[in-house]
């Protein structure tokens, strides 16, 4: 399957996140990695996976590499009607804003008519889990879901 990944982070961690799942799939899969501060919403592709992989800062916003993407969405309002995403968050209960990040990131793409695949899941920093851990068992499910449908033959 084509799969890429797209993260937005701020100080590494959902980049460092992204380059395990890259590690993880690329063995059965045609993987991209990129940075969302060098993706073009309208070109995200269509025939693949996107697996978003995205921190929350400040006070639940975006991290600087998904700003200017989300910017760019919210200037050009593209039509994602056949993109379909699965989004995995970072964050931190510590936060009221827990994962506001990746929620806001999730909802542009939806606000543009993309199709989100499962459960968004978000990893939190104050607790006890591996974010790696978490995210392969997360990302295997994900892709398991897409098999099954026809875009993705
Ligand atoms: C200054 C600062 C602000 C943060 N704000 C939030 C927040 O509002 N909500 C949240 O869930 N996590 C917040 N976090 C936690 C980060 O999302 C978490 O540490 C994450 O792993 C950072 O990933 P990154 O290095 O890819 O940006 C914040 C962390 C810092 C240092």
């Amino acid at each position: 399957m084509k799969i890429e990944i797209l993260y937005g982070t701020e100080t590494g961690n959902a980049e460092m996140l992204a380059e395990d799942l890259e590690a993880h799939l690329s063995g059965d899969h045609d993987v991209t990695l990129t940075n969302l501060s060098d993706a073009d919403p309208a070109a995200l592709a269509v025939d693949a996976l996107n697996v978003l992989v995205c921190s929350t800062y400040g006070e639940g916003d975006l991290p600087a590499s998904a700003q200017p993407f989300a910017d760019r969405i919210k200037a050009t309002a593209p039509d994602l009607s056949q993109v379909r995403f699965a989004i995995f968050g970072l964050g931190d209960r510590e936060y009221e804003t827990f994962g506001l990040g990746s929620d806001k990131l999730a909802s542009l793409l939806i606000g543009q008519g993309a199709t989100q695949l499962g459960e968004r899941l978000v990893h939190d920093a104050s607790g006890s889990d591996l974010a790696e851990d978490m995210a392969i068992e997360w990302v295997d499910a994900q892709v398991q879901t897409a098999a099954t449908q026809s875009w993705a033959a």
